[in-house]
C-alpha cells in the first residue's frame, strides 16, 4: 500500500498511530542529529522526521533524498515539540520507521513555492511542475468545484446536458475559425465551433427544452488576459421563456454557484439599457463597484471660443472627488500622456479644479469665465475640492475614451474594492451595426438573435437609418467590469431569419448554405426559444478576483497561441499533407 493517509490530513487526535504517506519532497533540513523532510501532495504538507541516532542508514537515504523525489515513508504520527501554526499539520510530524524511493526527480528548473522564481513562459513549458504549486493548484480544483456546482443547480431546474459536435461548420459568432481538413473529402473542411449555438437551437426544435452544457469552443482570435483561443462556456438555452425568465434563471445560476463556491452573497442583479452603459460608462460592461459616471457638457462647453469643443461632436467629463490639491500639473501632464497613448487614442486632456477655497484653475481657463466653470461642476455634481476631466471628439470614440479613463482613474484613487461583487445584467443591445469598412451590418450578438418584438416591423421595412436603431432582445452579464456571459432570445421563424440574413448582407444562397438546415428546422415546429452562454474561464476568474483566466486553464495556450509544453501548433509530414489533399508549398 502506498499511502493511509494523505499529506494534509494528520492532527493531533492522530498521535500514536503508525500510518504510511506517499508524496513529493518539498524540502530537506538538517539539525545536528536530526533530519526533517517537508513531504507533500495535493492535499497538504507534513513533516517527516529522521534521526540518525535512532537508525544512521535511515538517515543518511534520507539526507540523500533532493526535491521533488516521490518517497513512501511508515513511521509514527508524534506531537511536535515546535508547532507550527501556519499549517493544518502543523502539530504533528511523522518519526519514519521506512523509507522507499518511488521515484527520483531532477532538479525543478524553479522553485515549486507559492512565490515561484520561474518566469511565465519557463513554467508553462513545465506545466506539471506549476500545477504543483499551491496558487495553481487550487485555481484548478477550484474550477472543478464550480463545475460541479453548475451542474448541481442546472440539473435540479430540470436542464438537461448534452454533448454537440466538435467538428461542424463555420458559426459566425464574429472570431475567425479553427478549421480541420477532412481526409476522406479531400479539399474540404471541418470548422471547430466558436460556440454550439445552432445545436442548441435545433435541440429546441427537437423538443429538449432545457439544455446545457460545459463545453470547448474555438475561437481564433487575438489573445488577451481574459481570451483563449480555445476556451469553456457554459452553454444553455430554454423554449417557451421570455427575456425575464432567462435573466432570473441565470441570475440564479451566478447567485448558487457564488454562495456554493466562495461563500458570496450577490447583491441585487439591476438592469441596464445598453444606451445607459455607453452614455454612463462609456463601455458595455461597466465596472459599478464605483460611481464617476460620464457626464456630458457639450451644451455647456460650445460656443464660447475654444474651437477644439466646437468642433467636436460631444464634450464629455468625468467628476475626480476630492482631487483638486492632489494632482500638480506634473500629474495632470502624465494623465494627459496616458490618455494620448494610442491604445486610448484622446487627443487631449482638459481639466478644472473646483479649489477647496472655491477658486477655479483650469487649462481652458482662458475661453471660460468661472462662473462658467463652476456650473460645470454644479452640473456634474462636484463640490469644492474635486476636479473635472474632459475629453472631447466623435461620440463613439469619446465615449470610449472616457470609459477606460474613469477605469484608470478608479484604479489610481484605489476606488475599487476587490472583496466587492457588482452585477448587472445590460439589455436592449442593438441588434446591427453598420460597419464602414465592410460597407454593411453586422449582427451585434449573432445573426440568430431576435428583434425586440416592438421592433420587428421596423426590422421588416426598414431603411439604413432605422437598421441601426433596431434594438434586440439581447442581454449580457457584467460582473466588476468584465462580461461574464451572453445571450438572446432568438428567431424561430424562418422568414424573420432569411430577412435578418438579408440585412446582414447574405445572399438566399449564402444564407441556404450556410444556415438552410436550421431555417428548415424552424419548419417544423420551431418553440420560441432564448439562451446564454457563460465564459466559464471568465466566471471561475472573477470569482477569484482575477484579470487573467489562464491559471484556471490547467493547459492554457500563450500569447502567440502555442502550447509551449507540447509545442504545438507544429508542422506535419509531407506524407500527412499528402493523404488531406493539402499540397501546400511553404517555401
Ligand atoms: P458570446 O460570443 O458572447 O456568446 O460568448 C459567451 C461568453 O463566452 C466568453 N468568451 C470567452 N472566454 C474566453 N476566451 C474567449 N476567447 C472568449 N470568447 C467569449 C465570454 C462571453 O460572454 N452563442 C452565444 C451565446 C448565446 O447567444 O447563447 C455566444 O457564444 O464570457
Amino acid at each position: 500500500m502506498y499511502r493511509t493517509v494523505n499529506c494534509g490530513e494528520l492532527r493531533l487526535s492522530h498521535v500514536g498511530q503508525e500510518v504510511i504517506l506517499s508524496g513529493w519532497v518539498q524540502a530537506t533540513r538538517e539539525f545536528g542529529s536530526l533530519t526533517f523532510v517537508d513531504l507533500r501532495d495535493r492535499y497538504g504538507i507534513t513533516q517527516l522526521v529522521f534521526n540518525i541516532e535512532d537508525d544512521r542508514e535511515l538517515c543518511e537515504k534520507a539526507r540523500e533524498l533532493g526535491r521533488e523525489y516521490v518517497i513512501k515513508a511508515s513511521g509514527l504520527v508524534r506531537e511536535r515539540s515546535n508547532k507550527n501554526p501556519n499549517r493544518p499539520t502543523g502539530d504533528v510530524e511523522m518519526e519514519v520507521k521506512s523509507l522507499a524511493i518511488l521515484n527520483k526527480s531532477k532538479v525543478p528548473p524553479f522553485t515549486i513555492e507559492d512565490e515561484s522564481d520561474g518566469g511565465e513562459d519557463l513554467r508553462m513549458k513545465y506545466r506539471y511542475l506549476d500545477m504543483r504549486r499551491n496558487p495553481v493548484k487550487d485555481k484548478i480544483i477550484f474550477r472543478s468545484q464550480v463545475a460541479f456546482a453548475v451542474r448541481k443547480y442546472l440539473m435540479d431546474q430540470n436542464f438537461i446536458e448534452i454533448e454537440t459536435p466538435c467538428l461542424i461548420k463555420s458559426t459566425p459568432e464574429g472570431a475567425r475559425d479553427f478549421v480541420v481538413p477532412s481526409r476522406m473529402n479531400p479539399g474540404q473542411f471541418y470548422a471547430l465551433p466558436q460556440s454550439p449555438q445552432t445545436f442548441k437551437q435545433i435541440l429546441m426544435v427537437a423538443g429538449f427544452d432545457r439544455y446545457f452544457q460545459i463545453v470547448k469552443c474555438f475561437r481564433d482570435e487575438d489573445l488577451r488576459a481574459d481570451r483563449q483561443p480555445e476556451f469553456t462556456q457554459i452553454d444553455c438555452e430554454m423554449a417557451f421563456v421570455t427575456r425575464d425568465q432567462v435573466l432570473d434563471v441565470f441570475e440564479g445560476l451566478t447567485r448558487y454557484v457564488c454562495k456554493a463556491v466562495r461563500d458570496i452573497d450577490l447583491p441585487e442583479f439591476p438592469r441596464m439599457s445598453y444606451d445607459d452603459a455607453m452614455r454612463l460608462y462609456g463601455s458595455d460592461k461597466p465596472d459599478t463597484r464605483f460611481e464617476m459616471t460620464i457626464s456630458d457638457l457639450t451644451g455647456n462647453a460650445q460656443g464660447h471660443g475654444f474651437g477644439v469643443f466646437d468642433q467636436a461632436e460631444v464634450v464629455l467629463g468625468i467628476n475626480a472627488t476630492g482631487q483638486a490639491g492632489e494632482y500638480s500639473n506634473k500629474d495632470i501632464n502624465k494623465l494627459t500622456d496616458w490618455v494620448k497613448r494610442p491604445q486610448i487614442g484622446a487627443k487631449g486632456l482638459v481639466y478644472v479644479k473646483w479649489n477647496a477655497d472655491g477658486s477655479i484653475k483650469s487649462s481652458v481657463g482662458k475661453f471660460y469665465s468661472d462662473e462658467t466653470l463652476i456650473s460645470w461642476c454644479e452640473k456634474m455634481g462636484a463640490a469644492k475640492g474635486d476636479m473635472l476631466l474632459i475629453l472631447s471628439g466623435e461620440l463613439d470614440a469619446t465615449r470610449k475614451q472616457m470609459g477606460e479613463l474613469r477605469l484608470e482613474m478608479g484604479r489610481r484613487l484605489d476606488l475599487i474594492d476587490p472583496a466587492v461583487f457588482k452585477p448587472l445584467w445590460v439589455v436592449d443591445f442593438p441588434l446591427m451595426e453598420w460597419d464602414p469598412d465592410s460597407n454593411r451590418f453586422h449582427a451585434m450578438h449573432h445573426p440568430f438573435t431576435a428583434p425586440k418584438s416592438e421592433d420587428i416591423d421596423k426590422m421588416l421595412d426598414g431603411d439604413h437609418e432605422t437598421m441601426k436603431k433596431l434594438r434586440a432582445d439581447a442581454y449580457d452579464l457584467v460582473i466588476n467590469g468584465v462580461e461574464i456571459g451572453g445571450g438572446s432570445i432568438r428567431i424561430h421563424d424562418r422568414a424573420l431569419q432569411e430577412k435578418n440574413f438579408k440585412l446582414l448582407g447574405f445572399t438566399e444562397e449564402e444564407s441556404e448554405k450556410q444556415f438552410g438546415f436550421l431555417m428548415g428546422a424552424f419548419e417544423y415546429g420551431a418553440p420560441p426559444h432564448g439562451g446564454i452562454a457563460f465564459g466559464f474561464d471568465r466566471f471561475c476568474a472573477v470569482m477569484q478576483g482575477s484579470v487573467s483566466i489562464r491559471d484556471f486553464i490547467a493547459f492554457p495556450k500563450n500569447n502567440m497561441g502555442r502550447d509551449v509544453m507540447i509545442d504545438a501548433p507544429a508542422s506535419i509530414d509531407a506524407e500527412q499533407l499528402e493523404e488531406l489533399g493539402l499540397n501546400l508549398n511553404l517555401e
